[in-house]
Order: structure tokens, then sequence, then C-alpha cells
């Protein structure tokens, strides 16, 4: 019994470190961009990984980047609409490394299309499923895992600029992702007391070949415009985003749960 409630510390070595030393960290939605970033830099600060994609050449190429680096890391094909194949992804994980701590559900589908009243009923059904209902079978599925566990563990969402606000021809994206930051807050809710963290980082505009290929096409006033949007006035680069994520999964957050990281260079503040 301790007649305090602070910690004893002799900061000789730092507390609440970046290190991800000996964790074990599922990364979905790992086979490339900002996924490839955290499954990358999570492996060199110490996780062992396992990649869940549907890009199986390029999820498996990251993982052997890892092993020829010295990691451990492993790819298995999942398609998050799919639940049955969430819960074989999270049944990997424990048979390749014997547990689960921390989760990246990093997957995402987007399309910029058209206004509400001409909006594709079955794209809308897309990214629900993608966004919405595939993060929600991860966290089913590593939140049981964690509960079981009985150690505690760390779960970061990815959700977008588009969760916090809403923006013209986007509504299957943005519903989508305002769902997972309903459910962030839920699971953070329940199981705080099994000391699982849970939340969720809502990019802006990351770099990507894709928008690489626009701005090669559709030259330099495609880039301002992307630009003019923030107020950092630039695009992010996906390790931005990355380290974020791998900053709310490591015990130097430990006491943030719940929290909504708007990682968009100021654009929640914006008009
Ligand atoms: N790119 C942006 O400008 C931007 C902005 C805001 C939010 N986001 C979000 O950030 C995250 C990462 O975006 P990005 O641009 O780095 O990556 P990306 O869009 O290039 O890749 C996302 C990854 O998710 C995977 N994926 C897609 N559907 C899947 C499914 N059904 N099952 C399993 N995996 C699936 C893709 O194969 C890909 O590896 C996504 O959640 C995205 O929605 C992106």
């Amino acid at each position: 019994m301790t007649d305090s409630l602070l910690r004893a510390q002799d900061y000789s070595e730092p507390f609440g470190s970046l290190s991800l030393a000996g964790k074990v960290l599922l990364v979905v939605g790992g086979a490339r961009n900002t996924g490839e970033r955290i499954a990358r830099l999570g492996a060199a600060r110490g996780a062992k990984i396992v990649i869940g994609d549907i890009l199986d050449n390029e999820g498996e190429a990251v993982a052997q980047t890892i092993r020829d680096a010295g990691g451990e890391a492993y790819f298995k094909h999942c398609d998050v609409k799919n639940e049955p194949e969430c819960a074989a992804l999270v049944a990997f994980v424990v048979e390749k490394f014997g547990e689960l701590n921390l989760a990246a559900n990093n997957q995402g589908y987007f399309q910029f299309l058209t206004k509400t009243e001409n909006y594709p009923s079955d794209e809308f059904d897309l990214h629900m499923k993608t966004n919405a209902y595939g993060t929600f079978y991860l966290l089913k599925y590593e939140t049981a895992q964690m509960v079981k566990q009985g150690k505690g563990g760390a779960i970061t969402n990815t959700s977008s600029e588009v969760g916090l606000l809403g923006q013209p021809d986007m509504t299957g994206y943005s519903t989508s992702k305002h769902a997972v930051l309903g459910m962030t807050k839920t699971a953070a809710d329940e199981y705080g007391p099994q000391n699982i963290r849970v939340n969720a980082i809502c990019p802006g505009p990351i770099a990507s070949l894709k928008m690489d290929e626009n701005w090669h096409k559709m030259g330099d006033g495609y880039l301002k415009a992307m630009h003019d949007r923030v107020p950092l006035n630039r695009v992010s680069d996906p390790i931005e985003q990355a380290e974020v994520v791998l900053f709310t999964l490591s015990d130097a957050a430990s006491y943030i749960s719940g929290a909504i990281w708007a990682t968009d260079g100021g654009k929640n503040t914006a008009h």
C-alpha cells in the first residue's frame, strides 16, 4: 500500500517510451502508403508485425522488407468487409505471436462522387462496409482478444478530416468516417477498465502515388488547390500520419483514450 498517488520515478530512463519493443502490432490496410509506414516504423521501434490487406503482393512485400531489416512480420489476406476474415486475421496474429497488444485499423475506401441526391446507393454501401463495418468487425475481435489476455492494449482507428466535417460529393465516405469516431469513443468507454485504450486520427490530405498521378495529369493547379485547403498549406506525408498512430499506440500515450486526433494541418479550424 502506497501513501501517494504519484509514481515512483527515478528518471534514469524516460517514462512513456515511444518504444514498442516486444509488442505485437496488427496493421490493417498495411500494404501501402500510411499503413506501410505504420508497419515499417512500428517494426523499427521493436514491434512484431502482422499486416492485413486485400493487396496480397504489396502486403507480402512490406512484410518481406521488415524481415530483411531483421524484424518479424507476416502478411495475411483480409477483406475487412467480411466479418469472418476479420476474425481469422486476429486469430492468425495469435497463432503466429501468441497474443495481440496493439492494432492500427488504417484501411480505407474513398471515392469523390456526387451530391447526395445522385449518390449511388451501392457506393454508399461500399464505403460503409469498408470504413465503418470493417472497423467495427476489427474492433470486435481485437477487443475480445485483448480482454481475454487481461494485459490491456491499444487500438488506433483511422477516420478522416471529413469524419469531423461535411464535404460536398462525399456522403458515403464522410458518413462512414463519422461512424468510426462513434465506435472509437464507445469502445474507449467500454474497455477503459481493462486498460485497453482506443483512439482515432482524422487525417487531412495524405500524399500518395495517386496524388502524384493527378498532379502530373492536371498540373500545378491541382496541387495548389490541395494545398490551399489546408492552413499549413501542404498535404501531409504518410509518415506524419504514421507517427501519430504509433505515438497513440505507445506507452508515451498511456493516459490517452477516446481521443480524436485531427492530423489535418489545421483544417478542422478553418471555415
Ligand atoms: N489519402 C488521403 O488523403 C486521406 C485523407 C483522410 C483520411 N485518409 C484515410 O487514411 C487511411 C490511409 O490512407 P492512405 O491514403 O494512406 O492509404 P490508401 O488509401 O492508399 O490505402 C489504404 C489501404 O487500405 C487497404 N484496403 C482498402 N480496402 C480494404 C479492404 N476491404 N480490406 C482490407 N484492406 C483494404 C488498401 O488496399 C490500402 O492498402 C485510410 O483509412 C484513408 O481513408 C486518407
